[in-house]
C-alpha cells in the first residue's frame, strides 16, 4: 500500500518552479518517500524490476507458401522481409526458425487462379499446396508446430473466406465446407486449425467434424475475435485474394471496429464450442480487447500483428521517421503487458535472432 503523502512531502509539492526554498536558493530538495526513478537508474536495475518480456517462445511466424512455377515476383512489395516461399524453400526456413526456438508457424497458401473456384472447393482436396506443404514440413522438422488456417479466402474466385449466395456468404453451407477444409488439414498432419472465417457456429462444428474423423487431438485455435480491418490489406495482396475481393468487404462476417462487448461474446461462444485457444487480430489497434480476453476469461489468448501494422513499422523506418527494430520490440511489449500469451508476427525469425543475440 502507498502511504498517503506527509505535510512535508505535500508542501514541497506546492513550491512553484524557482520559488525558493527558505534559504536554500540553488539547490530545492524534496522530501520524498518515494522516487521512481531510482528504479530505472541503471541498466541492470531495469532488468530487475521488468514485468514483461518477450521469449522466441512466445512467436508464432506466419508464412506464405506457394508453386514452385508461381509466376508472380515472390516478394511482398509493402512487406520488405517477406517472401512467399516454394515448399522446399519453406522446409529450410522453417528448420531455422526451430533451431531460433519459435515454436509455430501459421501457414498462408498462395493459389493458383485457376484453381479458385466460388466455392473454395481446392481447400478440401488431400493434394492441395496447404496439404503438401504440411507434410513436407512434418517430415523435415518433426517438433516444430504447425497451424492451418481454416477460411476459403484463398480457394474462392470472389475472394471472400465463405460461400456466395444471392450476395450474402452463406453461413450453414459455409461451416460445412470449413469442416471439410479442417479435416483435410488435420489429415495431412497440422497439429493446429485455426479458423480465420467468422462464420457463427464453426468452432463447434469443426469440433466435433475433428472428433468425428478421430483426430481428438488435433487443437482448435480461434480467431475469436477478428475485425473487419484496414490493416489486412498487404496479406491480401500476399496471398492473391486482394484482385478477386474488388471493392468488397468482409463486414457482415468479420466484427465492426466500434464493438468491444460483442468481443467477448465471440470468445465466449468460441470456448464454449471447444475452442483451446482464442485469438485477437489485428494487434496495436485492439489491445484494449487482449486484455479485456485475458482478464475476463484467463485462457490461452493470442495476438495477431497483422501485415498492415508490419508494413507500417518497415515503411516507417525506411522513410527515416521510426527506428525499426526499437518500435517492433516495444510492439511485442504492448502486446505481452495487454496479456498475449502468444505473437503472430511476420519479424518472428528477426525477432529470435536479436533475443539470442541481443547486439
Ligand atoms: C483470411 C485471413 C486474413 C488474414 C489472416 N487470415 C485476411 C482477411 O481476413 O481478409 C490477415 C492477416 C494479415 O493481414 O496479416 N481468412
Amino acid at each position: 500500500m502507498l502511504k498517503p503523502m506527509n505535510g512535508s512531502e505535500q508542501d514541497a509539492l506546492d513550491v512553484a518552479p524557482g520559488q525558493s526554498i527558505g534559504t536554500e536558493v540553488n539547490a530545492p530538495h524534496l522530501t520524498l518517500a518515494r522516487r521512481l526513478r531510482r528504479r530505472r537508474a541503471a541498466p541492470w536495475m531495469r532488468d530487475l524490476v521488468r514485468e514483461h518480456a518477450l521469449l522466441a517462445s512466445d512467436l508464432i511466424w506466419p508464412v506464405f507458401v506457394r508453386e514452385d512455377n508461381d509466376p508472380a515476383d515472390p516478394a511482398v512489395s509493402t512487406m520488405p522481409g517477406v517472401r512467399r516461399l516454394t515448399i522446399s524453400e519453406l522446409v529450410t526456413a522453417a528448420a531455422e526458425a526451430h533451431a531460433l526456438g519459435i515454436p509455430a508457424l501459421a501457414l498462408f497458401p498462395v493459389i493458383e487462379a485457376s484453381r479458385k473456384t466460388p466455392d473454395g472447393i481446392e481447400a478440401t482436396r488431400p493434394d492441395n499446396l496447404v496439404c503438401r506443404a504440411v507434410r513436407a514440413l512434418r517430415e523435415a522438422v518433426p517438433n516444430l508446430g504447425l497451424i492451418c488456417d481454416v477460411a476459403l479466402d484463398p480457394f474462392t474466385s470472389h475472394g471472400q473466406d465463405g460461400i456466395l449466395r444471392d450476395g450474402d456468404i452463406a453461413n450453414d453451407e459455409t461451416v460445412a465446407m470449413l469442416c471439410r477444409q479442417a479435416v483435410n488439414q488435420a489429415q495431412a498432419g497440422c497439429q493446429v486449425v485455426a479458423p480465420s472465417d467468422m462464420m457463427d457456429g464453426r468452432v463447434g462444428a469443426i469440433r466435433r467434424a475433428l472428433d468425428g474423423a478421430g483426430l481428438t487431438h488435433v487443437s482448435i485455435l480461434a480467431y475469436a475475435a477478428k475485425y473487419a480491418s484496414a490493416y489486412y490489406g498487404p496479406f491480401r495482396a500476399a496471398v492473391g485474394s486482394a484482385a478477386q475481393l474488388g471493392a468488397a468487404d468482409k463486414r457482415t462476417y468479420q466484427m465492426d471496429p466500434g464493438n468491444g462487448d460483442e468481443a467477448l461474446l465471440e470468445v465466449a461462444l468460441d470456448l464454449e464450442e471447444g475452442a483451446d485457444f482464442v485469438m485477437v487480430k489485428p494487434g496495436m489497434p485492439y489491445l484494449d480487447i487482449v486484455h479485456r480476453v485475458k482478464t475476463r476469461f484467463g485462457v490461452p489468448t493470442f495476438v495477431y500483428q497483422v501485415s498492415g501494422e508490419y508494413a507500417m513499422l518497415q515503411a516507417a523506418s525506411k522513410a527515416g521517421a521510426l527506428a525499426y527494430k526499437a518500435c517492433l520490440l516495444e510492439a511485442m511489449l504492448s502486446f505481452k503487458r495487454a496479456g498475449a500469451d502468444a505473437i503472430l508476427t511476420y519479424a518472428a525469425p528477426e525477432l529470435a535472432r536479436w533475443l539470442q543475440d541481443p547486439t
